[in-house]
């Protein structure tokens, strides 16, 4: 598969921005953010992110948009609990078959939420770059928040689900290989997109313990605006199989963290939360009793 070049991808993006930007100002309408998740390395969050942070920024009250760029292997329909309801796809409105309203899916737990599925039974290459710009300018003539769930890797599902976006949020985990991908991802956005960073799955236990990254060792290495920080939890997976994101639930820590991050996206000079260290499990309880020998 092709691996795009730094030019190709600017030039890519620049088009889609300055024409969804020259179109708008002549009709003097005020354009919604496109902004693109994305990580090169698979597996670290793109998708639960969001999910999560499109809930949280239409529960504070912006209309907001989640395209699945993920041709082949949708599955944000799932996060969302809306795999029921998932009548067309992205492709389908791409290849003009249905209007982008017959295929867009209203969310079941807040108003003001949208989601465009991907196609399962398709391949990324299928989609046409300039089409998935026109798309996504015209989404953003409609709604506050265009959020777009990139593919990992950095081939033509990568592209297309940048093409037409704005701006970036680059989700690393605290892992060697996701902050080595992280920086190739960005090195290919270059600035014009304004990457920002969200380090997901965070262990306050295992950096306390010099066993995993933190978020200084991260950010040391990345250099990029901090947005938030996920922890690892264990009720992600749950909130997943029940397609209720944990952003639903603003009480608990991780439901905070995702609205923190939506806020500072809408602007708000919010905090940063860090993960807490939670309560010590009885088997590492019991380790420090028999002489700190568990660890
Ligand atoms: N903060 C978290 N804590 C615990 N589990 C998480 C967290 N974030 C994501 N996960 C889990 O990690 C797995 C991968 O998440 P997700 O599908 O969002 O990643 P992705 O980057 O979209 O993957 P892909 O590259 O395949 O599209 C899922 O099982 C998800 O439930
Ligand atoms: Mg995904």
């Amino acid at each position: 598969m092709p691996v795009l070049s730094d030019p190709e991808l600017v030039e890519a993006q620049s088009a889609g921005s300055a024409q969804a930007e020259s179109e708008a100002s002549k009709a003097s309408i005020k354009l919604g953010r496109a902004i693109v998740l994305t990580s090169g390395k698979g597996g670290v969050g793109k998708t639960t992110t969001t999910a999560n942070l499109g809930t949280a920024l239409a529960v504070r009250g912006a209309r907001v948009v989640l395209i699945d760029a993920d041709v082949g292997l949708r599955n944000l329909d799932i996060v969302l609990g809306l795999e029921s309801r998932v009548r067309h796809h992205l492709l389908d409105v791409l290849e003009d078959q249905v209007d982008v309203d017959e295929a867009l899916v209203a969310d079941k737990h807040t108003d003001r939420l949208f989601l465009l599925a991907a196609a399962q039974a398709r391949e990324k290459d299928d989609v046409v770059t300039s089409k998935m710009q026109a798309l996504v300018s015209s989404l953003r003539e409609r709604f506050d928040y265009v959020l777009i769930d990139s593919p990992a890797g950095i081939e033509l599902g990568f592209k297309n689900a940048v093409a037409g976006a704005d701006e970036a949020i680059v989700i690393c985990t605290p892992e060697v290989a996701a902050v080595r991908d992280v920086d190739r991802v960005v090195g290919l956005l270059g600035n014009r997109f304004r990457p920002q960073l969200v380090i997901n799955r965070l262990r306050p236990q295992l950096v306390r313990k010099g066993k995993m990254l933190s978020v200084e060792d991260v950010n040391g290495i990345l250099r990029l605006p901090l947005l938030g920080v996920i922890a690892d939890e264990p009720e992600i997976i749950v909130t997943t199989n029940r397609g209720e994101p944990l952003a639903l639930r603003a009480q608990t820590a991780t439901g905070a963290a995702y609205h923190a991050i939506a806020a500072r996206i809408a602007g708000e000079d919010a905090p940063v939360p860090m993960p807490p260290v939670s309560k010590p499990g009885l088997l590492e309880r019991f380790g420090s009793l028999l002489g700190g020998k568990r660890r």
